[in-house]
């Protein structure tokens, strides 16, 4: 949430900014700004609205300085407008002396703000950003060194921050610091950067050093120093960015999130590369640093996970029941964290997480170590909070998600899930020969991903169908009932039209009450053992006079008569359909709004991930 990015060296800075803004902008998109030193005093230029906006705004008043930090906005404390947009200046009487972009939520500003106004302190904006600039700016009154005053006022603020500033007496040199959200120094030649995400550095540098919480760090053109605010002077540890620039271009593509449910079948082999043992009817998940013998007596798993991330645990809770016969709790991130749930020592806690810097997810994973549980992560970012937090778990390797609707990532944990039940299965009651088949099943799962992308022309004629709609349900049973959950998700982020999943078993206890000639149900269909009665209860929604838009087999004859539309997908074993169910839902959701005309890639009031509770 919010974009961050600094650079210092020899180029103009402005460009460097903007250009790594637009690739953060899917983190927030309310107002965009930047500062930069120049001639000794500070330069600032910001605006509500897109990075575009900020860009207009440069072309006709430029800034020439070589360095600088910039920041898109998710707003949390104030109006999405000019005066509450990033960089916020701290000083006396209106001087400039420091220029700071947040990240974060601090959590007792109010009462800073009131010891700041006491003093002398005028602030503009209602930000909770802009106590920090002038606790900054009243202790580089001192005249200390930037990073000693910058340290004296970490410990004053509570709450979670990435911070990125300049300082007026300091050109060319950046300061930043993090506690509970990300900020990575990009090490390039005679010139460096800080971002809340590498996706802003990568076209420059493949070469990071992640900040860990508690750390501060003073960037300048030429090296980077990091101290922990307790532990003093830290030497950093530079890691290769593994994927290419080009990951998070468009490519071609309309919007990024066509793009992304166009990439599933290579997510679906990269979730799976090497990690699948036929000779075994296995899979190998070393990063678990869990013994067979220790997974052996795990007697229960507790999910923990927020968004479509809980709909892909919900998916594994079914996956895992069925081949590990272990009972499973799926629980929202943002409930464990605060609930005290019993977890006895044979309780296996996994967080999901795509960014891997959920706030919610972060407090679960972290209430569950604080409680003495060896607790695993599965996450796509490598390098990302979770990720280093964790005690063990699994990579997505799913390459950046930069669409703020979540597609790819759901399939790469879903996939991943899979993995595990066979692990934990075949540790357990799963014979080799039934291990196999989900060995196999999961190996033509991207070859069948390939095959569900080309119901696109029938998801577009049902679209058009949908998109006249003011709420829509979607229902699914077994496997698919989290597919119907994460279809729903889908149209309601994208195109603002409202949508309830349920299992379709659940119909008749109430949403059925919803159904009338206007209100479409989409169902969840594809053959299996409870196909008979899903067919029953679409005979009931019609008997209603419902739409009904199917995801379902090509020859299902049955099917085809009782739907008005069906989004055709792949015979295929069950424990992979839900991989090939979600292509079509997800489809739906973009064309329905595409047709609406919505901001696809950055749907109102969202931002990629939350790192604010
Ligand atoms: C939905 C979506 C969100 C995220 C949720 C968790 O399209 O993207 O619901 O799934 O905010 O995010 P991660 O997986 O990054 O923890």
């Amino acid at each position: 949430m919010c974009g961050i990015v600094g650079y210092t060296g020899a180029k103009e800075a402005a460009p460097v900014l903007v250009a790594g803004l637009r690739r953060l902008e899917y983190r927030g998109y309310d107002s965009a700004g930047m500062a930069a030193v120049e001639a000794g005093s500070i330069e600032l230029r910001k605006q509500a609205g897109r990075v575009q906006v900020l860009e207009e705004l440069l072309r006709w008043d430029p800034v020439a300085a070589t360095n600088g930090v910039g920041h898109t906005r998710w707003a949390t404390h104030g109006r999405a407008d000019d005066v509450n947009a990033h960089p916020h200046v701290g000083g006396r009487e209106g001087r400039r002396s420091v220029a700071v972009v947040h990240n974060g939520v601090i959590e007792n500003y109010a009462a800073l703000r009131r010891e700041l106004e006491a003093e002398g302190f005028a602030f503009r904006s209602q930000t909770d950003t802009e106590v920090v600039a002038h606790l900054m700016a009243r202790e580089l009154e001192r005249g200390d060194e930037p990073l000693d005053a910058l340290l004296r006022v970490l410990p004053r603020l509570e709450g979670t921050y990435g911070l990125a500033m300049v300082t007026a007496d300091r050109p060319g040199e950046l300061l930043g610091a993090r506690l509970g959200s990300p900020l990575v120094v990009g090490v390039g030649e005679g010139e460096h950067f800080l971002a809340s995400d590498p996706v802003a550095v990568a076209p420059y540098t493949a070469n990071v050093a992640y900040l860990q919480d508690g750390e501060a760090v003073r960037v300048t053109p030429r090296d980077f120093e990091v101290r922990h605010r307790e532990r003093g002077p830290i030497a950093p540890r530079i890691d290769r960015i593994d994927w290419k620039p080009d990951a998070v271009e468009l490519g071609g593509h309309a919007h990024y999130m066509l793009k992304e449910i166009r990439e599933q079948p290579d997510t679906a082999t990269n979730a799976c590369r090497g990690r699948l043992v036929r000779a075994e009817g296995s899979a190998r998940l070393g990063g678990l640093n869990m013994t067979a013998r220790q997974l052996r007596r795990v007697r229960r798993v507790v999910l923990a996970a927020c968004g479509t991330s809980w709909h892909a645990a919900l998916v594994g809770e079914y996956l895992i029941e069925r081949l590990a016969h272990l009972p499973v709790e799926v629980e929202y991130a943002g409930e464990f964290r605060y609930r005290n749930g019993p977890l006895d020592d044979r309780t296996l806690v996994i967080v999901l997480s795509q960014s891997g810097e959920t706030a919610d997810t972060l407090g679960a994973l972290r209430e569950s170590r604080r409680r003495g549980h060896p607790t695993l992560a599965i996450v796509n970012t490598v390098g990302s909070t979770i990720a280093r937090e964790a005690d063990g778990g699994v990579y997505l390797h799913a390459g950046p998600e930069i669409g703020v609707a979540s597609t790819k990532a759901f399939s790469a944990q879903v996939a991943v899930l899979a993995l595990l039940a066979l692990h934990l299965g075949r540790l357990r009651q799963l014979s080799f020969t039934e291990g196999a088949a989900v060995v196999d099943a999961l190996g033509s799962a991207p070859a069948l991903i390939g095959e569900a992308l080309k119901a696109e022309p029938a998801v577009e004629a049902a679209a058009d169908r949908i998109a006249q709609a003011r709420s829509v349900l979607f229902l699914g049973r077994d496997l698919h009932y989290p597919v119907a959950l994460e279809g729903a998700l889908k149209l309601k982020e994208i195109s603002y039209i409202h949508a309830e999943g349920y299992p379709t078993s659940e119909m008749k206890h109430g949403p059925i009450a919803l159904i009338d000639p206007q209100t479409p149900s989409v169902f969840v269909a594809p053959r299996g053992p409870l196909h008979a009665k899903t067919l029953s209860n679409i005979e009931e929604v019609r008997a209603r006079r419902g739409p009904i838009v199917s995801v379902g087999l090509a020859d299902d004859e049955d099917l085809a008569r009782l739907s008005d539309h069906v989004l055709p997908i792949p015979d295929a074993p069950e424990v992979i359909q839900p991989l090939l169910a979600v292509v079509p839902l997800q489809l739906l959701a973009y064309h329905v709004a595409r047709i609406k005309g919505c901001d696809i890639d950055k749907p109102r009031n969202l931002a990629k991930s939350v790192t604010v509770e």
